[in-house]
């Protein structure tokens, strides 16, 4: 499995790769995680990024083409699925360039589609493992004890980019800069797009019906 889960802030692309990488054994590549990393560890690269990822702006494009290679030149022989990149016309083109000289082309792309009143609701909700990275939802994926991640028992927290005006500035920046993305996809024909209100495990399987797989 080679694909990139694609998708509006909020979508649930990062919920979605967890499960995918359980399953499959395809590792997970998240951008915005190594970022969040990169930042916790005040590594150059991390504080670079802490101004524009506060923002929910984009982190330039020169930083996340260069850590995604690297991700995708460590993952060995297993499959891959990328979470939060590419989310422009040029990581894409900087994409196919690195998959072609590794000889790991594209699957497929799955675009999770969600409507925006259901976005907000997502990301206002949301709390994450500071140390695992696992999601969680006050409401849709609340943890077995509360405040608690299920896997690693660190205490649970809300982004800094969680917060109103975070959300708003990341759905703008995500219709200008990132959509254009999905028109490059159509034109290689393999953009898959799925309707991804509903719970999680019928978004799995819906995802894993496109992909032809059980
Ligand atoms: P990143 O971490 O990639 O954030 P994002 O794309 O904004 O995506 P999110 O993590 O907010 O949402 P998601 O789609 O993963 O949803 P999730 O599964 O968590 O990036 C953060 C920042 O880093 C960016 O703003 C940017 O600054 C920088 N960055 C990262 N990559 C970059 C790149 N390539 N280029 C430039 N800058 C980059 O789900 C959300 C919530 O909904 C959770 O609470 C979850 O439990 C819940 N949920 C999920 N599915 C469902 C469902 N089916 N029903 C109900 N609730 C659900």
């Amino acid at each position: 499995m080679r694909i990139v889960l694609f998708g509006a802030p909020g979508s649930g692309k990062g919920t979605q790769a967890s499960i995918l990488e359980k399953e499959f054994g395809a590792v997970h590549i998240s951008t915005g995680d190594t970022l969040r990393e990169a930042v916790a560890k005040g590594t150059e690269v991390g504080l670079q990024a802490k101004s524009y990822m506060d923002r929910g702006e984009l982190v330039p494009d020169e930083v996340v083409i260069a850590i995604a290679k690297e991700k995708l030149a460590s993952v060995g022989n297993n499959g891959f699925v990328l979470d939060g990149f590419p989310r422009t016309v040029a990581q894409a083109e900087a994409l196919d360039d690195a998959l072609l000289e590794l000889q790991k082309p594209l699957d497929a792309v799955i675009n999770l589609r969600v409507d925006e009143e259901e976005l907000v609701r997502r990301l206002s909700g949301r709390r994450v493992c500071p140390k695992c990275g696992e999601p969680y939802h006050v409401d849709s994926k609340p943890p077995k004890s509360p405040g608690k991640c299920d896997i690693c028992g660190a205490d649970l927290i809300q982004r800094e980019d969680d917060k109103p005006d975070a959300i708003r500035n990341r759905l703008r920046v995500y219709q200008e800069q990132t959509a254009p993305v999905l028109e490059y996809y159509r034109r290689k024909g393999l953009l898959r797009d799925i309707e991804a209100a509903g719970g999680i495990d019928e978004i799995t399987r819906r995802i894993k019906a496109s992909l032809g797989v059980q």
